[in-house]
Order: C-alpha cells, then structure tokens, then sequence
C-alpha cells in the first residue's frame, strides 16, 4: 500500500534480492533491533508466505528462537496452514522453553489447526547416549520426516550472541571468535563469506535436507542482524528472506 511506497519498500526489496541472490526479499517497516513489535509484523508477513507457497499436507520444518516463537503468536488458522505437519527442525539447542523448536512447533500446530510432531532431544548428552536415543524407533521416524520436510521455516542469529545464549562451553566461544563466526542458523555457525566453521551436536535437519526442501524461508530482523543474516545467506541459495527495515538498509551499507 501507500506506506510501502513511501517507505521505498519495493526498491529496498528489489536491491537485497540482486544483492544477496534470493529468489525472493520481503522487508517490513521498522527495526526489530530497536521495537520489539516490528518481530511480530515479521512474523505475519512469513505466516503469509508460509500460507502461499506451501502445498497441502506438507511436512514444514520450523527453527527455534524469539522470531520464530513471533511467527507462531501470530499464525490463524486457514485451510492450507490446517493441513499442514509442523516438525521441530532439529533438537535441544540449549534455548530457552519459550524459544525451542519443539515449543513453536506444537503452538505453530494449535494456532493453525495443523498438526505436529515433537523431537525429545535434551541439550547436554554423552555421545552414547545421543547414539542409543537416535536408534529408537519412534525418534528414527521423526527425524526422518524432519530431513524430508518440503519447506523449512528458521530464524538467524549472531554468532557470539547465539553462543552465549545457549550457554556455550568455553571452548565454543573461543572457536567462534578465532574461526571469526559471524552468523548462526539451526545449529551450525558461519563465518563472512558463509562457509560452516562450527555446529552444535544434535539430530534433524542437516544442511543438505535444507538445500533439497523446496521452500526455505528465513525470517530475521533488526539493524544489529545485517552482518549475520548477509553472511548466512552467502552459503547458499536461499528460497525467501523475510527481514525489516533496519536490517534490509543496513545491509545494502555493507554490500
Ligand atoms: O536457536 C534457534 C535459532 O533459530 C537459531 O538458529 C537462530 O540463530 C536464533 O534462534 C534466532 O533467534 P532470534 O530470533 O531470537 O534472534
């Protein structure tokens, strides 16, 4: 509408995409960095995107954190979104409860009127452990309709902001700083150029399930999140980009 238009939204869109080579760039008003409520109009325009390009009983892969848990606050129910099975992209990723895949998924569902299904990965695991549980049977089969997921939904973070969040051992943040990290997305940490210098251990989604999904939509905001979000994207080819003002002009500084 006309707000989009005096805001030279369309441009600052049309730009990001030839910039970042993404199929698709949705930027809304604002700065999440600075207004807390700009996440939730990021939240709607992804609700909105997840609607038009998902195709009737899709598996959709969905990533943690507090723009993902705004994507769900904001979800209604509609025909697509119903038919939809809503699937935690990978476990425990030492988030809080609010923030966890499994948290989103499951409100993702109740909002929607879809369906889900949960992973029950904890966080902290000896690797024998983490061996016998991804044997079980029930877990086998939700990891692999996780890695069959048509179109996975997921936030982006900073690298050292994320790592310190999770509570990362020592030896984590100090491989972050010397490998210079700078963005993180489902658990895998990249540097500028976006190559994968660090990922946490944990099961679901690994980066080639993502690359073969057909719609992979991130949604990330906010001035502080520029160098991030352009450094993930710099890994691959990403599907849709749905970010804010204040991350689309701070990033077209940096190209
Ligand atoms: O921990 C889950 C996760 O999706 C990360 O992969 C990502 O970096 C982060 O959350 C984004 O969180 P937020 O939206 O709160 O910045």
């Amino acid at each position: 509408g006309m707000m989009r238009e005096l805001l030279g939204l369309k441009e600052l869109e049309q730009q990001l995409e030839q910039l970042l080579s993404v199929n698709q760039v949705i930027v809304v008003p604002g700065d999440s960095s600075e207004e807390a409520w700009v996440k939730h109009d990021l939240g709607r325009a992804a609700v909105e995107q997840m609607s038009l390009l998902a195709e009737e009983k899709w598996n959709v892969a969905v990533a943690g954190g507090t723009t993902m848990a705004a994507v769900a606050e904001v979800m209604k129910p509609s025909s697509k979104l119903k038919s939809l099975v809503f699937l935690p992209a990978r476990g425990g990723l030492g988030e809080e409860v609010e923030n966890q895949a499994n948290t989103i998924t499951s409100k993702m569902a109740q909002q929607s009127g879809g369906s889900y299904r949960m992973l029950h990965i904890p966080d902290q695991l000896s690797k024998e452990a983490y061996e016998s549980l991804t044997h079980d049977p029930h877990i086998k089969d939700v990891i692999r309709q996780i890695r069959s997921s048509r179109m996975i939904v997921h936030g982006i973070g900073e690298a050292r902001t994320m790592a310190l969040r999770r509570k990362s051992t020592k030896q984590l943040l100090q491989s972050i700083e010397e490998r210079q990290a700078v963005a993180e997305a489902f658990g895998y940490y990249f540097s500028q150029q976006g190559e994968i210098v660090e990922k946490i251990q944990t099961v679901g989604l690994r980066l080639e399930d993502v690359q073969q999904a057909d719609h992979i939509i991130a949604v990330a905001g906010g001035r502080a999140k520029a160098r991030a979000i352009r450094a993930f994207l710099m890994h691959g080819t990403h599907d849709v980009l749905i970010t804010d003002e204040g991350a689309a002009r701070e990033m077209i500084q940096l190209c």
